[in-house]
């Protein structure tokens, strides 16, 4: 099946209370590790390419590499989406690549780091709405800040400083129509998330839970989502790396937000633990290989572990073949009819 709107696999997830797992990618073996983990569990799944992805593989690899992933998965609904999209522009020429979904990150300004205004916020989601829709392509929009800057995304500090404002979140929503909205509620991107196990403090789900009762029908977005486990920082650890003690968000919690509205959950940083880890294993045990598909598909298995995992414990397993896919011109027909809710 073709590449599928975002705005339709959230709208199936809210119908069956589940969420999705929306994975990041950079290159051939990643795409492979969540398609494989998608097959396994039967799940639909969202592909996501940050802007520093896009550069990596000149765009156009990854695009044709998604191709290839909907021929060989066809049973498969499959999202490409444009992470943290940090202006109108660059939304824009994901759309005309070909992506079905946006990320309209007006939280921050374009350099990807300084906090906006909140009309600036509006005035940049909605020139992407507007675009986006008519060709039935979904906006992600973020209200507050994440923190922390580690892969240059971010305000900065530990991520309490931006948390998202419920009355404005819901201000929001109605100012911009966008499809899916992504909070701060005190996680940050990369792997040093928290200095110890989240607790209410540090995690503000409570802010997420007050969120979700302004905006009912308003699917949310949590980034930062990484669990950033125990055994693979070991991993690493054990050969040779040099990670320092480190929390992630407890899966727990996330299926927590999931109860309370969370339907997309951005995670990298887990996947980018397994692979180096799966890699240095290789490297120090054996030292004398050199293919790099001998250190390449160990680590290809060790992030489909992960993704497996994940799609289990977000409950997106076994959904795929629930979901018939609604065309894009489709899509941007009820979104001109307004079909589609705000
Ligand atoms: O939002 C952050 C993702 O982990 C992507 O990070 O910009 O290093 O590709 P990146
Ligand atoms: P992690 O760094 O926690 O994996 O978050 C990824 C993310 O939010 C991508 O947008
Ligand atoms: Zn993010």
């Amino acid at each position: 099946m073709p590449l599928v709107s975002m705005r339709q696999l959230l709208d199936e997830a809210a119908k069956g209370g589940y969420g999705v797992g929306a994975f990041n990618v950079n290159n051939m073996e990643q795409i492979q590790a969540i398609m494989e983990a998608a097959r396994e569990t039967e799940s639909p799944v969202i592909v996501q390419a940050s802007r520093g992805a896009r550069s990596y593989s000149q765009d156009k690899f990854l695009y044709h590499l998604m191709l290839a992933a909907t021929e060989l998965y066809p049973e498969i609904p499959t999202v490409l989406h444009q992470d943290h999209g940090n202006s109108p522009e660059t939304c824009k020429s994901a759309i005309e690549l070909g992506f079905t979904s946006v990320m309209m990150d007006g939280s921050l300004q374009a350099d990807g780091k300084t906090p906006s205004s909140y009309e600036y916020n509006v005035d940049v989601t909605r020139q992407v709405v507007a675009t986006a829709h008519a060709k039935g392509v979904t906006v992600e929009a973020e209200i507050g800040c994440l923190g922390g800057i580690e892969d240059g995304h971010g305000a900065g500090g530990s991520g309490m400083e931006h948390l998202t404002d419920p009355g404005e979140a819901e201000r929001f929503v109605k100012d911009t129509h966008c499809d899916a909205l992504a909070i701060a509620i005190g996680t940050s991107h990369g792997a040093y998330k928290f200095t110890r196990k989240p607790d209410g403090e540090v995690l503000k789900m409570d802010v997420l839970i007050e969120i979700h009762k302004r905006l009912p029908k308003t699917h949310l977005v949590m980034h930062g989502s990484s669990s950033v486990p125990k055994d693979l920082q070991d991993i690493i650890n054990k050969y040779g790396g040099s990670l320092k003690p480190t929390w992630g968000v407890p899966v727990e919690e996330i299926q927590l937000g999931i109860k309370n509205g969370v339907r997309k959950i951005n995670v990298d940083t887990d996947n980018r633990l397994a692979m180096t880890g799966a890699i240095r294993k290789v490297l120090m045990e054996t030292p004398e290989k050199f293919d790099p598909r001998d250190y390449m598909k160990p680590a290809r298995d060790a992030m489909k572990k992960v993704v497996a995992q994940r799609m289990v414990e977000f409950g997106q397993a076994g959904k795929a073949k629930s979901i018939i896919p609604i065309p894009l011109p489709e899509m941007a027909e009820m979104y001109k009819k307004e079909l589609v809710g705000a």
